[in-house]
């Protein structure tokens, strides 16, 4: 599995935790920025380039953090393909891998605790889709994108 993961300045201190676990399980993961040079950043920035890497198929998976992740969420949310899931808990952190197939994790520094953010992590990326019914329902959030794409061409 091929992740990769960024964070605004709000979430420079975790995002180098979470490479940490990454580098410990030997996930193969790019990190697209910021760093700690950049100063203050926009987090659609570095969403939308993440976002785009995994919608393209470039990568499987894509972690964003930022302050509070909402920010991350919701601009990765509209790029099509991607499905992005605000998760600080460990329940929501497996119930979107089975129930939503979720492509890109959002998390907010200022939210959570570290141990427990490397806890999610862990789950989201060893949890698989359960398919069936939840695939149906997949499906028709695809079938939008592909709808509001025509429409939009
Ligand atoms: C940056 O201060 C903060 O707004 C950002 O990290 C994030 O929380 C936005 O949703």
């Amino acid at each position: 599995m091929r992740v990769a993961i960024a964070s605004d300045h709000g979430g420079l201190n975790l995002k180098q935790e979470i490479i940490r676990l990454l580098e410990e399980k030997k996930v193969i993961f790019k990190d697209f920025g910021a760093t700690s040079v950049c100063g203050s950043v926009d987090y659609p920035d570095y969403a939308f380039l993440v976002a785009q890497k995994v919608a393209d198929g470039e990568y499987d998976r894509g972690i964003l953090i930022c302050g509070t992740g909402i920010g991350m969420s919701i601009a990765a949310n509209k790029v099509s393909g991607v499905r992005c899931a605000l998760v600080h808990d460990t329940f929501s952190a497996r119930a979107t891998r089975q129930h939503n197939d979720s492509n890109i994790l959002a998390m907010g520094e200022r939210v959570i605790g570290f141990g427990l953010a490397k806890d999610i992590v862990e789950i989201w990326l060893s949890e698989e889709f359960e398919g069936q019914r939840h695939e149906n329902r997949v499906n028709k959030i695809k079938q939008y994108e592909r709808q509001v794409t025509r429409s939009d061409g």
